[in-house]
């Protein structure tokens, strides 16, 4: 299959950095979301990305140019008409996720697979919203995707070897390392992580340290970049709930309960990073 261009449906935090993920490499890339405040946000976010690059003498600006040039935004889905494979990087809802693969099906060629980035979200789910359950993958980046070098491949019961060689063959065309994972809530890595960072979470509830204390202890102990607090701020806090919870009712085991504090941070909307306010003030 011969992919040229590359459909991300999302201009949010994961949605542009994995079209910029995607133009770096050399494919053309439609990124889409419901408005244009949204598509801008999308855009300057990868601006300002390779704007650093530029400053650290790691591309040229003329290599600047070239990635934002093959970048293409959108407000509209029929435009994913246009794209040789599409992966959809929206909010971590199921009902949000189940009607952009609604649409995407009766739009795009009958050959195009159709990717989610979903964290948590089972993909035999979101592929039975759709007529072609065998071209419906899951391709999960990790935060930030221009770093971070993982993409969990993940197929559910209907999708077809082809597809899944086509999704891996394209991670490694990224420059990620692809792992092959099954269809249960969370994959592995937010099955392991999302509890660490609640239990994080637990410990400032519990009062038996500050932020600085718990993250600092994780950071140093654990050898780890970021402590549990600054990585669900990174994270953000709406996608750490949406995880707890999705592991919490798709296993029924009272392990993954999210923490209350959790709830209260995200219903107060102190989102993290991205809302100015977490369990950090930026
Ligand atoms: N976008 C693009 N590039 C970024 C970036 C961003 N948001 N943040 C940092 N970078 C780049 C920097 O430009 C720098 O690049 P060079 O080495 O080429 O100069 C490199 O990353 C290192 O950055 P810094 O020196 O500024 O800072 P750092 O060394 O502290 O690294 C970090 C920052 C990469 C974020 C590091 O702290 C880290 O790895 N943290 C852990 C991130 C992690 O665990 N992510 C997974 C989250 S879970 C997930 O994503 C799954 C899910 O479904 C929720």
């Amino acid at each position: 299959m011969n992919i040229k261009t590359f459909g991300v449906v999302g201009a949010g935090q994961m949605g542009s950095g994995i079209a910029q993920v995607a133009s770096t490499f050399g494919y053309d890339v439609i990124i889409h979301d419901i408005n244009s405040d949204c598509v801008k946000r999308g855009i300057d976010n990868i601006k300002k990305v390779l704007n650093k690059r530029v400053d650290k003498g790691k591309i040229t600006a003329e290599e600047k140019e070239k990635i934002l040039g093959r970048i293409k935004t959108s407000t509209d889905l029929k435009d994913m008409k246009a794209a040789d494979f599409v992966i959809e990087a929206a909010n971590e809802e199921e009902e949000i996720k189940s009607q952009i693969f609604k649409t995407l099906d009766s739009i795009c060629g009958k050959n195009v697979i159709l990717a989610t980035n979903t964290s948590s979200i089972p993909i035999g789910k979101i592929a039975s919203q759709t007529n072609r359950q065998d071209k419906i993958i899951g391709m999960h980046f990790m935060n930030p995707p221009p770093v971070m070098k993982l993409i969990e491949v993940v197929r559910c019961l209907n999708t077809s070897d082809e597809t899944y060689n086509i999704t891996r063959k394209l991670s490694e065309k990224f420059g990620k390392t692809p792992v092959n994972v099954g269809d249960y809530p969370a994959f592995i890595l937010n099955r392991i992580l999302m509890p660490m960072i609640n239990e994080g979470i637990f410990c400032l509830f519990t009062r038996i340290g500050t932020e600085k204390d718990i993250d600092t202890a994780m950071k140093l102990g654990a050898n780890i970049p970021m402590g549990p607090l600054e990585l669900a701020d990174l994270i953000g806090l709406d996608t750490c709930l949406a995880v707890m919870r999705n592991l919490y009712t798709g296993f029924n085991d009272p392990k993954y309960r999210p923490c209350p504090l959790l709830k209260r941070y995200v219903e107060a909307g102190w989102l993290g990073r991205k809302a100015g306010r977490g369990f950090y003030k930026y």
